[in-house]
């Protein structure tokens, strides 16, 4: 794993320094912050510049309000929390471009800490626009990348910038890349992927890559539903997401060629909406009317007999609708089981963390990720372009 140059190595006393945050943090439905991890996790390189006398410009996203000024995603709460924490107030420019800005950054003293709103109220920042990058580059001299759980996409304020400014890795990023480089490099075998979750569209095109480098993949949650169509249960009036045929077929395929085991639910719970039923049936033939929400007793066996034997586990995802008590049982009892075993688990995710956490069940992982979509992606070996184009130490 090659080490990128850290912000350790930075001169930055009296430098504008752009850091990039992954602020993206779950919210409840009042708007509270649900989960300050990731807050809480880019505190020490916070805490470095504020000694080392930098004036910190922090940039982030904060759920995907698709380039519209929409104040149901401002990082106002975010600011709130990170002034506690910090213990000094941090100040929130109205914009991350144009005179807000701009002004806000005159004002930095030395160990000043600022925050710029949303970057994604900009259409520029997911299209990686020349003109945006540069008005968000203009207003630092250096640049630093603390965002691990973003570096996944190509962005103005993860790509743009950093290829215009001098460039550094934060502690975070140093940190996740430590924890998640032996899962790409040289995981002890056996290694088992143990993923489910909700995101399905998202994650299952991503499954191949974990053929020939897993040697098992246990499939549970909503992201098992589209094979078991495809395999030809009937889920009753489960929603399932279409059109995965293509990269569900492939995925089967290769890992039956490198002998990859892949496990699927045998048994699943369900519940009748509009009715009091919850019940357990066979994963091939659920009721007439019934929506699939958990993995069933028998699957938590079977999913537990394989990790028995793994000496790696990467988790992403919960294995049914962990929020809803009734459909929790399947991912806290899996997890309660591999936190009696040993070897290395690290899980990924925001929602696993929080259902994880909420289950008590969080000592099964020696390492959390930050990132979800950028972990998946960063433990099957894929360049991820907010890495790539930092320079290496
Ligand atoms: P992460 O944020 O950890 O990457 P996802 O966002 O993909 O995970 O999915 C998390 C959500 O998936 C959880 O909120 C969970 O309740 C939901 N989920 C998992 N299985 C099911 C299911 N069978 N039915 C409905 N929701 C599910
Ligand atoms: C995440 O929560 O996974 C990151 O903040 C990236 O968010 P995105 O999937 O909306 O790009
Ligand atoms: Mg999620």
């Amino acid at each position: 794993m090659t080490l990128k140059r850290s912000v350790a190595d930075a001169s930055v006393k009296g430098k504008r320094v752009l850091v990039r945050v992954d602020f993206n943090v779950p919210l409840t439905a009042n708007g509270a912050i649900a989960d300050d991890r990731r807050i809480v996790e880019a505190l020490p390189t916070l805490e470095h510049l504020r000694t080392h006398g930098a004036r910190t410009i922090l940039l982030s996203h904060l759920g995907r309000p698709d380039g519209v000024r929409d104040m149901r995603f401002s990082l106002r709460p975010v600011v709130h929390k990170l002034s506690s924490l910090l213990g000094q107030p941090v100040p929130l420019a109205e914009d991350c471009v144009g005179l807000a800005p701009i002004q806000a950054a005159a004002r930095l003293e030395n160990g000043g800490v600022l925050m710029l709103e949303n970057l994604r109220f900009h259409k520029g920042e997911e299209s990686n626009d020349p003109a945006f990058a540069a008005q968000l580059a203009q207003l630092g001299e250096l640049f630093v990348e603390e965002a691990f759980g973003t570096v996944h996409r190509a962005h103005a304020s993860t790509v743009g910038v950093a290829r215009r400014l001098p460039a550094y890795a934060g502690f975070l990023v140093e940190k996740e890349l430590r924890e998640l480089g032996p899962l790409v490099t040289d995981p002890e075998r056996p290694y088992v992927a143990l993923l489910g979750g909700a995101k399905v569209a998202d994650k299952l095109p991503l499954l191949g890559s974990f053929v020939g480098r897993a040697d098992a993949v246990l499939i549970g949650g909503a992201l098992a539903f589209p094979f078991l169509v495809r395999r030809g249960a009937s889920l009753g009036a489960t929603r399932v997401e279409a059109e995965l045929e293509g990269p569900l077929d492939a995925f089967l395929a290769a890992a039956e060629k490198a002998g990859t085991r892949v496990e699927l639910p045998v048994d699943l719970l369900y519940e009748r909406p509009g009715t009091d039923e919850v019940g357990a049936a066979p994963a091939n033939a659920l009721p007439d009317g019934a929506v699939a929400r958990d993995i069933g007793p028998r699957t938590r066996d079977r999913f537990y007999a394989v990790l028995q034997e793994s000496r790696t586990v990467f988790w992403n995802g919960p294995l049914g609708l962990a929020e809803d008590p009734r459909f929790a049982a399947g991912t806290r009892e899996v997890l309660a089981g591999l936190a009696t075993l040993s070897g290395h688990h690290v899980g990924a995710g925001g929602d696993s963390a929080r259902v994880a956490q909420a289950l008590g069940v969080s000592q099964a992982f020696q390492y959390f990720s930050t990132g979800g979509g950028a972990a998946l992606e960063f433990v099957q070996g894929a360049e991820l372009p907010g890495l790539a184009v930092l320079p290496d130490a």
